[in-house]
């Protein structure tokens, strides 16, 4: 069967805009900004995302695109070529990322799944009516999930189902745009009532001091790698799906914009409501579905806002969840050669059943959550360049990422990617190991 590919550069960039944009940039972001800094966080953030994750972003993407295969196979196909007869051993190590992603898929539709019923909650004016921090303690960890959770992977099953261009593409071409829309108008509201002072300064006022702590710089890597959706498999059988006239620093370079720009929405949207209304703006799950649900009960105007609020952050999950399961059907498909249909509902009923689990306990859910996204996601990012670099060869990776690019990264690149990456891809595996949870 011959391969999908995006349509073009903007589908591609789109996809890989919707993969990045998601719970991070929303209940991590703007969560994190006031509380390591203000305005003074974002220099770490920024000299992270520019000048490390978006190496990681374009070494993912040239990966996948030189061998045209996701993890599993681009993993075995560069080994095998290294040495002949050590492609098992590529393809054991390939599925590592594949795995790590495929398990943050597993609890994230839990959490779209709530999302999902937030956004109906919404729609029925439930927020005015309903003890808004009672009612997520008694919704959560309980049977009452079930339901909402298999929407959320049915919803990402069906899109996956369509494949590349009909499936993810289309669906990020509807989702995105409106998600940017919507968040603009969020931000006019937020910012425009009274009290959202506060919570300006919350995020702009740059607290120095906060510079010379080491956690903060620890927060802005982590952040930086989440956020790009680095995880050695989601950017890397997106690259598989680029043609070979995509610019990917360029294109990695408009990316990283668009989710830096996400994020501050976000964060401007969410942030001045909640200070405007005296609430706590905590991280995690306590500022979606209590301190936000709180605001647009008391907001002018609430009701509707709450509506599109809930919407947007549904289809930033959906974009992102659907590149957590590609790349499982993706090896999936290519190892056993079973037709895209059938691997989509497997896998999708496998991610359903693990979770089920964690629907009704939550302390379970906390302990996955943890351990996926702090200490397997990066290890799969640390592997995956690993491999780009060492095992492929930092020269052929240099000659990949510039190919028809009009920004040519010279010689210096090599080392660059082969020794300081490598080395803050494994820094971010020991920090998270030492500092995580
Ligand atoms: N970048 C996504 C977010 O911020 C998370 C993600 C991680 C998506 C790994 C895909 C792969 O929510
Ligand atoms: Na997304």
């Amino acid at each position: 069967m011959k391969r999908e590919k995006w349509t073009g550069k903007m589908g591609f960039i789109l996809v890989s805009v919707g993969s990045a944009i998601g719970l991070g940039n929303i209940w991590l972001f703007s969560w994190r900004i006031g509380e390591y800094g203000g305005a003074a966080f974002l220099i770490p953030y920024l000299i992270f995302v520019f000048g490390i994750a978006s190496v990681g972003l374009m070494e993912e993407w040239a990966f996948g695109r030189s061998q045209v295969k996701g993890a599993i196979g681009a993993f075995e196909k560069v080994f095998e070529e290294k040495k002949k007869g050590t492609g098992k051993i590529g393809a054991a190590l390939g599925f590592i990322p594949v795995a790590a992603v495929f398990s943050i898929f597993i609890f994230y539709a839990i959490v779209i799944g709530w999302l999902l019923k937030y956004f109906v909650l919404s729609f029925t004016g439930a927020f005015n009516v309903i003890n808004i921090p009672e009612y997520f303690g008694t919704f959560t960890g309980t049977a009452n999930t079930i339901g909402w959770h298999a929407a959320a992977v049915i919803g990402t099953m069906v899109i996956v189902f369509f494949g590349v261009q009909r499936g993810i593409e289309k669906a990020n071409k509807i989702m995105m745009p409106i998600l940017f829309v919507i968040l603009l108008i969020l931000v006019i509201r937020s910012v425009t009532l009274t009290g959202a002072m506060d919570g300006i300064k919350y995020i702009f006022v740059p607290e120095w001091s906060k510079l010379a702590e080491v956690k903060t710089w620890i927060m802005a890597l982590g952040q930086a790698f989440f956020t790009l959706s680095l995880g050695g498999a989601t950017m890397l059988v997106y690259g598989s799906y680029a043609r070979d006239d995509t610019d990917i620093p360029s294109a990695s370079i408009q990316a990283v914009l668009f989710n830096f720009m996400a994020s501050m929405l976000a964060a401007l949207a969410i942030i001045p409501a909640v200070f405007a209304f005296g609430l706590d703006p905590a991280a995690g799950p306590g500022l979606l579905f209590v301190s936000i649900p709180t605001v647009f009960a008391k907001m002018p105007g609430g009701y509707i806002f709450g509506i599109l609020f809930f919407l947007s952050v549904v289809f930033a999950g959906f974009s992102s969840s659907v590149s957590m399961l590609e790349p499982a059907v993706e090896g999936f498909m290519d190892k056993t050669g079973f037709s895209r249909g059938k691997t989509v509902l497997l896998l999708s009923i496998v991610a359903f059943l693990v979770g089920l689990p964690l629907d009704i306990d939550m302390a379970k859910f906390g302990t996955w959550a943890d351990i996926t996204t702090i200490y397997v996601l990066p290890f799969g990012a640390l592997v995956s360049a690993v491999v780009f670099f060492w095992v492929f060869g930092a020269d052929k990776a240099r000659a990949e990422i510039n190919k028809n690019s009009n920004i040519r990264f010279g010689k210096w690149f090599e080392p660059y990617g082969k020794y300081i990456f490598v080395f803050v891809a494994f820094i971010v595996v020991i920090l998270n190991i030492a500092y995580g949870g």
